[in-house]
């Protein structure tokens, strides 16, 4: 059980994009695009390994003080487990340390309780990406 920094393009880059497809984008008939892939080359991935597995993960694109949090899944058998929350807490903690003192996503509606305990704001009217409903939140951590 351990918490850690992905490395772009290595072995555990692709298990935890193979995760994070089933979970965020089979389900809405999508995939990863080339593009989508290359982006992520300069944003900071972290995931949570259980039974060496990827349990969970998610990302960061940071512009100077501030975190846009992104890609947050917990693999569908360890849903429900506290893992995403974990996961969240180690994050932050870490994104503190290199002097980040706010953290905003695009939530989906669905996912919004969960952002909500994890002490996020809604800041936005609701607005439409990947073809489903989502919101704006905010949480300043510093
Ligand atoms: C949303 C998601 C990341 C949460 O991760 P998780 O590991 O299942 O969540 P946790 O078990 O750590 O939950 C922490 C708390 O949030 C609550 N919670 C989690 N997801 C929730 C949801 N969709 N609705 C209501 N509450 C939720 C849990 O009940 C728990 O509450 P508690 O502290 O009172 O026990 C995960 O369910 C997931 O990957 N879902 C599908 C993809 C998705 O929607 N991702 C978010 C994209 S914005």
């Amino acid at each position: 059980m351990s918490f850690t920094t992905i490395i772009y393009d290595t072995d555990a880059y692709w298990k935890v994009l193979r995760m994070r497809e089933l979970v965020l984008r089979l389900p809405l008939g999508l995939r990863y695009s080339a593009e989508d892939i290359i982006k992520e080359e300069s944003e900071s991935i972290f995931a949570f390994s259980r039974d060496n597995q990827i349990a969970a993960s998610c990302q960061f694109v940071l512009f100077g003080h501030t975190a846009k949090m992104r890609q947050v899944a917990t693999s569908w058998v360890f849903q429900g487990q506290g893992i995403g929350r974990d996961l969240y807490l180690y994050c932050e903690d870490q994104l503190k340390k290199q002097g980040i003192t706010e953290i905003y996503c695009h939530a989906r509606k669905i996912a919004v309780p969960f952002y909500q305990k994890l002490k996020f704001d809604i800041i936005s009217d609701e607005f439409e990406e990947v073809g489903i409903p989502h919101v704006k939140m905010k949480k300043r951590i510093m």
